[in-house]
């Protein structure tokens, strides 16, 4: 629940972007944009070989094309949950790991949703911030 909560209190959207594609601003609370970017998540931990997976922290950019489906473009931060990869675990299941070595990351996705046709999919990247230790 409180990932929610994160979510709701976060965001407002960058204002320069440049995109080929004439896309609008979304609110990033939107439902829609939570989709995506769980999509985004869970494809980004399903992919990851060890370790932890890494849960939602905020997203701080979402745009959206409409079209027959809907295109988003998608900023989002995540940091490093205490559930292992491999647990079978949702990621909206798991606590952040307070270890001042945890890791956080940003990550720029792309997603593309069509719910008429059942597809979807995810391009994108992550950046990982390995822990910069304390801040105070
Ligand atoms: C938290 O992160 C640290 C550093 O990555 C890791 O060593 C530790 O096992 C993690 N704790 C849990 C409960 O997953
Ligand atoms: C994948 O996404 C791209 C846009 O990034 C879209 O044009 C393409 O049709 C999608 N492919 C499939 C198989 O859904």
């Amino acid at each position: 629940m409180k990932f929610f909560i994160v979510l709701l209190l976060c965001c407002s959207s960058f204002s320069s972007r440049a995109s080929p594609l004439p896309s609008e601003d979304v609110d990033c609370d939107h439902p829609e944009v939570f989709e995506a970017v769980d999509l985004a998540l869970r494809k980004y931990n399903g992919d990851k070989a060890d370790g932890n997976q890494f849960a939602l922290y905020m997203v701080t950019d979402a745009q959206r094309t409409a079209g027959p489906g809907a295109q988003f473009f998608v900023k989002y931060q995540i940091r490093e949950s205490t559930c292992a990869i491999g647990e079978g675990k949702a990621w909206q299941d798991c606590d952040y790991n307070a270890s001042v070595e945890a890791e956080t990351g940003e990550c720029t996705a792309e997603v593309y949703i069509d719910k008429t046709q059942k597809i979807s999919n995810v391009s994108q990247e992550c950046k990982i911030i390995p822990a910069a230790g304390k801040v105070t």
